[in-house]
């Protein structure tokens, strides 16, 4: 299996650093831009107080000793006298300095752009494979709108968090260094003032993450249901209208939409009263650090240069710790999208027993006192089954509806697993769960109860199993299914778009369609699950007879409720209740008078 992921993860941060792979390097390289962009941002400040101490005030004191560099260059511009008169030339140095902000800002930008379009493709590609490589009771158990959600709002989440939030984190945690590094520089004592928020804050949005964080999963849990129910309507668009549904639909979806929204604004009214408080601090701090530092510029103990350049200063700061607090809450929501979409990739993939084989599926196949119930607790659907599928031969499976045929064939093509305790399926004298499940797969040919058609044309869907499109081969198999003059007769012939925006096909049409797909590949064990139901008997009787010239030594399951369709079989078994109740050939079944002869009967009269 191609490039599987097959180990569990363990932590999030695992599964993070999984889907990082491949974009860890862009991501690096836009934090060092970004670091760059910081840099030249608190230089700023900087040449804003050397200006107005050295050049303009002149009030440049021992503590204030402006380094030897900033003399020189100072010099090289024309010396502080010069500047004093020509400050235009200070004005060029902070544009030049902006206009490397800028450039790094753009490469900022372009790099995490990359790093996270790289990041979400690698996350889609890996939760697509994984998802296609699930069994198939995984896919029966979730719902397609809830999977669907998580694949693309989940995943969304998660890239805003590791492209915007996380990279942010690492730039404010920097900023906040430098800025106390520098404002340390200036006045220790009043730097203290400054940093003492920062860790109030951070421990207010620790606090408050806790809370939402239960909300967050709740709304998440709602939207998915949402999609659910707007994928499940929109698939079944047919049934709604046909049974007027519509209102009793729209109602429903009406409540769950209220119902989601309102949980959205909960959660509003949570944050807005959480950034608002969080606004709130950031805005005294700002005000405790102009009004004290006003107060020691007073004093005297830092000159005016110091003063504004230690207002910049705090004034950078306020951003990065007030979005501090955000991130710490929108982990909140990151997490639980994580947590959705390492449910999917933890989910165990559909695989073979250590030691698998291939083998002949030229064999019979045994089913030897099968049971089976899907889920636990549930009533059993197959009870103690026992009965062959002889090689090269035609079997019938007879029975009602619900009494266990499709669940015999989707335990036979493994698609569920029958547990040992179960009884025993055997190709040969080999047991099934000791057989590579691709080669059972790539044998059985299964033409399904409820057959599926891509949208997609009519020649692609009959040629689904081949790598190349063989035309030649697609019609003939459309012919045997007595479908070639249906589809000569629309406009675009075998080009025809079948399903979403193009023809919708019959039942009948759809199941010949079925049966022409699986002729394409022809398989060594052919299955026809009810396939014949949806078509009028005339053309059942004109398929089966084209079928019998072209199956050769294939093995044959004909599965069907009604008795003309597998009457010819060469053993037929009658399902009852999961129960097998008669086996034999026609004759041998009517001889025996039970209950193949009374549904005989009964389906014989009238014709
Ligand atoms: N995925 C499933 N989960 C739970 N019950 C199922 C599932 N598929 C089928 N069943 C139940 O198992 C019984 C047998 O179904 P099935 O094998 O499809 O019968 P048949 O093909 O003979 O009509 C039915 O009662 C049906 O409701
Ligand atoms: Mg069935």
């Amino acid at each position: 299996m191609e490039n599987i992921k097959k180990k569990r993860f363990e932590t999030k941060g695992q599964m993070v650093s999984y889907f990082l792979k491949g974009s860890v390097i862009f991501f690096s390289l836009s934090i060092v831009a970004s670091l760059l962009v910081t840099f030249f941002e608190f230089i700023g400040p900087k040449i804003v107080q050397y200006t107005i101490n050295y050049c303009i005030a002149d009030t440049v004191t021992e503590n204030d000793s402006v380094p030897i560099y900033i003399i020189r260059l100072m010099d090289a511009l024309g010396g502080k006298d010069h500047l004093k008169t020509h400050l235009y030339l200070i004005a060029l140095v902070i544009v030049v300095i902006a206009v490397f902000t800028a450039l790094f800002r753009y490469l900022y930008r372009i790099l995490n752009s990359i790093a996270s379009e790289r990041l979400v493709e690698r996350m889609r590609n890996k939760l697509f494979s994984h998802i296609m490589h699930l069994p198939f009771a995984w896919h029966s158990e979730n719902h397609t709108g809830d999977i669907i959600q998580r694949c693309t709002s989940d995943v969304e989440t998660v890239r805003a968090f590791i492209s915007e939030q996380l990279l942010n984190l690492i730039r404010i945690v920097i900023r906040i260094i430098i800025a106390m590094y520098f404002m340390i520089g200036i006045n220790g004592f009043l730097s203290i003032f400054s940093a003492v928020f920062i860790p109030i804050v951070v421990l207010y949005s620790c606090f408050f993450h806790r809370r939402i964080s239960k909300s967050f999963q709740k709304a998440d849990e709602e939207e998915g249901r949402l999609s659910a129910m707007a994928q499940e309507n929109l698939t079944g668009v047919r049934v709604v209208r046909a049974f007027g549904r519509e209102k009793y639909e729209r109602d429903r979806f009406v409540e769950k939409n209220y119902h989601y929204s309102n949980l959205w604004i909960d959660i509003m009214k949570l944050l807005s009263a959480f950034w608002a408080s969080n606004d709130l601090i950031s805005g005294l701090q700002v005000m405790v650090i102009t009004v004290l530092g006003a107060v020691l510029c007073v004093q005297g103990t830092i000159n005016t240069g110091e003063y504004i350049a230690f207002v910049s200063y705090n004034a950078m700061l306020t951003w990065p710790v007030r979005a501090l607090g955000r991130i710490i809450s929108d982990m909140s929501k990151a997490g639980v999208s994580i947590d959705r979409i390492m449910y999917i990739m933890n989910s165990e993939i559909e695989e073979d027993k250590e030691g698998a084989i291939d083998v002949s599926m030229d064999q019979d196949i045994t089913f030897d006192n099968v049971s089976f119930s899907y889920g636990n607790g549930t009533d059993e659907v197959v009870r103690g089954a026992s009965f062959k599928i002889e090689a090269g031969k035609t079997t019938g499976i007879l029975g009602g509806t619900g009494s266990g045929k499709s669940t015999l064939m989707y335990l036979m093509d493994k698609l569920y697993d029958l547990p040992s305790e179960n009884g025993r399926i055997l190709i040969g004298d080999t047991d099934i769960t000791d057989i590579k499940t691709s080669c059972i797969r790539k044998n059985v040919g299964f033409v399904l109860q409820e057959p599926f058609l891509f949208s997609r044309t009519i020649s692609e869907n009959i040629g689904i199993s081949e790598k190349e499109l063989d035309i030649a081969k697609v019609r003939d198999a459309a012919r045997i299914a007595a479908l070639d003059e249906t589809i000569q007769s629309f406009n675009k012939g075998y080009e025809t778009f079948v399903g979403e925006r193009g023809v919708t096909l019959s039942g009948g049409q759809k199941q010949r369609t079925a049966i022409a797909q699986m002729l394409v590949s022809r398989p060594q064990i052919m299955v026809f699950d009810d396939s014949l139901s949806a078509v009028d008997t005339q053309t059942d009787a004109k398929i089966r007879a084209a079928l019998s010239k072209e199956i050769g030594k294939s093995t044959v399951v004909l599965i069907s409720h009604r008795i003309t369709t597998l009457m010819h079989a060469d053993n037929i078994v009658v399902l009852d209740k999961g129960r097998v109740r008669e086996q034999g050939t026609h004759e041998e079944l009517l001889e025996l008078g039970g209950i193949y002869k009374r549904i005989y009967d009964i389906q014989m009269q009238g014709t």
